[in-house]
């Protein structure tokens, strides 16, 4: 097993369509290269149990949703998957990087629907037993423009309005300004190749560990 510094929880945050999923391929990808041994996972889902979660709590066809049952779901979903996945994961000493953690709920619970920020930051550390990302990728992003990147039909959170989403990207901003030495943010305007740049020096930086060069392999 390796040593703990070489493992990480690497979390990629953003309001929808700012391009989490692409910039975790990338990462993933550049990772790999490097022969380290990569575990990806999602939010709210990544277990059976959080699956099914994930399931219900963007289905659009539940009528009105209370802010505090929407909580504990993504809540719930986890709690799970940080004891199933997440923690034995970064035990074999994999890199684990996490397409949206606990930063959604405070952003999206404790701002966008605002149950308060503060407190659903102390909900998330009982969820997660204490366990935080050691870096944390907020692809930040105009609602609008993350929109009209999206191609699908749009889910429950999806179909909230933009002040809505503009709540939850000021509910991230604030995280990162709260946590800079843990939130990284990125320009997500920026063409995805540029992206994974950054983020990889950023990965580079923030987790020595790692052991990861300035450049990243080629292809
Ligand atoms: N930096 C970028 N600039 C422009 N378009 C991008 C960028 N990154 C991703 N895209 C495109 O925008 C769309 C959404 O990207 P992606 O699925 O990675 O976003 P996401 O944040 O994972 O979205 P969701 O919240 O819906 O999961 C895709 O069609 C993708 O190709
Ligand atoms: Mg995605």
């Amino acid at each position: 097993m390796k040593d703990r510094e070489s493992v990480a929880l690497i979390t990629l945050e953003g309001v929808e369509g700012a391009g989490k999923s692409t910039l975790a391929d990338g990462l993933e990808d550049l990772l790999l290269r490097c022969g380290h041994r990569v575990l990806r996972c999602r939010e709210p889902g990544g277990t059976s149990l959080g699956e099914a979660i994930r399931s219900a709590v963007l289905d659009p066809g539940h009528g009105e949703v209370s802010a505090w049952s929407e909580l504990f779901l993504m809540l719930a979903a986890r709690a799970q998957l940080v004891r199933e996945v997440i923690e034995p994961a970064l035990g074999r000493g994999e890199i684990v990087i996490c397409d949206r953690f606990l930063d959604a709920s405070t952003a999206y619970q404790g701002a966008g629907r605002a149950l308060g920020v503060d407190r659903v930051r102390e909900l998330n550390r009982l969820a997660t037993g204490g366990r935080w990302p050691d870096l944390t990728l907020l692809l930040d992003l105009d609602p609008a423009e993350g929109r009209g990147r999206q191609t699908e039909a749009p889910d429950r959170m999806e179909q909230e309005d933009l002040d809505f989403h503009r709540r939850v990207r000021e509910g991230y901003l604030r995280i990162a300004r709260e946590e800079p030495q843990r939130v990284e943010v990125l320009d997500a305007r920026r063409p995805p190749p540029e992206l994974l740049s950054v983020g990889w020096e950023a990965l580079r930086r923030r987790c020595p560990g790692l052991g990861l060069r300035a450049e990243p392999p080629v292809a």
